[in-house]
């Protein structure tokens, strides 16, 4: 299996799939971009005026001794004024453009990271087996943000930022072809300079970029962990693989600022050098007639402009180089399939709406993670409506995958599972999943409170149903015994509850949506014996006319099942009832002489 933390390089370049993949979600918002690119071309046309005004300021009454002294001030004040108001609006573009990119930026990842939630949330089991926790939270919150940087400023300033280069030198070259070629000659040197850095500084940022991914998500895990490495002491070592991770991330860094500053450096060398030269040869223009000081300032000026962007784009190009590797982890994982997967050829899923009571069929199942080796082979059994059926076995027997089949969290490979003879994978998820209630054996209890916990969220369930569910499972003296009741805060994963109290809450979670079917994989197995008590009978009345598979390991529980089904290594050993196993003195047997002892 690879490592869950190896991470994906991707190729960080350019592709033009991003622009279909993207459009979806910038559609809605197209005129937002749309205005944005007005002001880009507004504010640069008023960027234009500028110098512009300033030679014929110079030029005009400055130089003009012809006319009247009041009459020179006045025109100056008016070109002085121009200017000013030429600059306030640029400002003023400025602002709005900052607004409306970020506002549409904003709309944009917003809608991605929702998709990109809601999808991670319906892959397959085993992609996300594949996949750390941390490592999908960084696509959804880092990966996301750096496409933010594309979307709101990135593309378009960058294209922009071209389209200016070429605007200026296109007026310079107007203004003065000789001066204007001297200027175009050192571009080779900062292109030669760009290309250079370019490939150094793409590999030191995406070393940066999936270092510090792969840190965040190890943290996540590490802290995680927390109860772990406290009990066995280890918070240094755990400290120093952290401490190791993080001196890689700053390693990268290094790197890529190093890149960075030689770049700039060089870059602003090169345009300073021209200025000089600027300086001389205009200089001579303006000494010989050829040119007047006035044209020489606009020319300066205009020059002056290229600057802005030739930086601009140097530093926007690892931007979007992280931007490009983002969007291309974030297509990736909206390109992963969900689970279960759409239904082939169109048939529409057959209505199977709650009843009370279901049937249970297992047929031929077979199962294998991935392409690992067999889990379950040939398992087949029956649970009658209102039946329990009991699941005993070893670990590794396969309980939990065999009853992970029936609500769907995984496909048979082979046979099928049918509720009400009707195959699982030909009904609509969604409401198979209402009419069966599962309690994993890892019980998950989510920050929130308790009544959250209990409903999942679902504002539907009322209160009421809550604390029957409670009463019902034996776990309504606990909770009303909290300080807020209902509204008790419920801590991560719900570590300020004992595993016991988990246990109850857990069960009442499943009794609450009042399910056909109960699916228990050891709800039982670490509750103390006088909450089992209790728990024992809320079994009994939650069981009474309900169908059920139960992996238990108290006996208690399994003795009463209508049918018991032993498990060992992927296959049914043996089956019958509890007065039955025991005669057959096999396996069972066995297991409930050595249950005795114990007790
Ligand atoms: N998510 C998984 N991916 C790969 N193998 C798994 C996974 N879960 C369980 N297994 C393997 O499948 C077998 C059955 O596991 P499981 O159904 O959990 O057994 P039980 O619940 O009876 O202890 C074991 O060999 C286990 O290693
Ligand atoms: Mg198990």
């Amino acid at each position: 299996m690879s490592n869950p933390y190896d991470d994906d390089l991707p190729v960080a370049r350019f592709q033009l799939s991003f622009v279909k993949e993207l459009w979806p979600f910038v559609r809605p918002y197209k005129r937002g971009f749309a205005a944005c690119l007005l002001i880009l071309f507004l504010s640069f046309g008023l960027e234009l005026l500028g110098p512009w005004l300033m030679k014929l300021a110079i030029d005009g009454p400055m130089r003009d001794a012809s006319a009247e002294q009041n009459e020179r001030l006045s025109m100056l004040w008016w070109y002085g004024s121009g200017f000013i108001a030429v600059t306030l609006g640029g400002a003023l573009l400025g602002y709005i453009y900052g607004l409306l990119t970020a506002w549409n930026g904003q709309r944009v990842i917003r809608d991605v990271r929702r998709r990109l939630f809601s999808h991670v949330m319906s892959t397959g089991l085993s992609f996300h087996e594949r996949n750390s926790a941390g490592k999908l939270t960084t696509r959804i919150t880092s990966d996301v943000e750096n496409l933010n940087e594309l979307i709101s400023t990135g593309v378009l300033q960058s294209v922009f930022d071209l389209l200016k280069i070429f605007g200026v030198l296109a007026v310079l070259f107007f203004l003065d072809v000789e001066l204007a070629l001297f200027t175009v000659a050192t571009t080779p040197i900062v292109v030669i300079l760009s290309v250079i850095f370019r490939k150094k500084a793409q590999q030191a940022y995406r070393a940066v970029r999936s270092r510090l991914a792969l840190q965040n998500a190890f943290a996540t895990e590490l802290i995680g962990g927390i109860r772990t490495t406290r009990a066995y002491g280890q918070e240094d070592a755990i400290a120093n693989r952290y401490a190791e991770r993080n001196q890689a991330t700053t390693d990268a860094w290094k790197d890529t600022v190093q890149h960075f500053s030689v770049f700039f450096s060089l870059v602003d060398l090169a345009l300073r050098a021209t200025t000089v030269g600027l300086l001389w040869f205009g200089g001579k223009a303006v000494l010989g007639g050829d040119m007047l000081p006035g044209e020489f300032i606009q020319f300066w000026l205009y020059f002056a402009l290229l600057s802005g962007p030739i930086r601009e784009l140097g530093e926007k190009y690892n931007v979007l180089q992280a931007a490009f590797a983002s969007c291309e982890r974030i297509f990736q994982l909206l390109a992963e399939p969900v689970f279960p997967p759409p239904r082939a050829n169109g048939r529409a899923p057959i209505d199977s709406p709650r009843s009370g009571v279901a049937k249970i069929t297992f047929e031929n199942v077979e199962f294998a993670y991935g392409d690992g080796p067999t889990v379950l082979d040939g398992i087949s059994f029956t649970a009658e409506r209102g039946q329990t059926v009991a699941i005993v076995g070893p670990t590794g027997a396969g309980k939990t995958t065999l009853l992970s089949l029936v609500s769907r969290l995984r496909d048979v490979g082979a046979g099928s599972v049918k509720i009400d003879d009707v195959d699982v994978r030909d009904l609509d998820v969604s409401q198979l999943r209402r009419r069966i209630a599962f309690v994993a054996q890892d019980l998950f209890l989510f920050t929130g409170t308790v009544i959250d916990n209990v409903r999942l969220f679902d504002p539907k369930v009322s209160e009421e149903r809550v604390w029957r569910a409670l009463e019902t499972v034996g776990a309504a003296d606990f909770v009303r015994a909290l300080p807020d009741g209902l509204q008790s805060p419920v801590a991560e994963r719900g570590a300020t509850f004992s595993q016991g109290e988990r246990q109850l809450l857990a069960f009442a979670r499943a009794l609450v949506v009042e399910p056909d079917v109960l699916v228990l994989d050891e709800a039982t197995a670490s509750i103390d014996s006088e909450s089992e008590e209790r728990l024992q009978h809320a079994l009994e009345i939650a069981l009474r006319g309900r169908t059920a598979l139960v992996v238990a390991h108290r006996l208690s529980t399994v003795r009463d099942a209508d049918q018991i089904l032993v498990l060992e290594g992927g296959k049914i050993s043996e089956r019958g009832t509890h007065e039955e196993l025991v005669r057959l003195d096999g396996h069972y047997a066995n297991m409930t002489r050595n249950a005795a002892a114990v007790r």
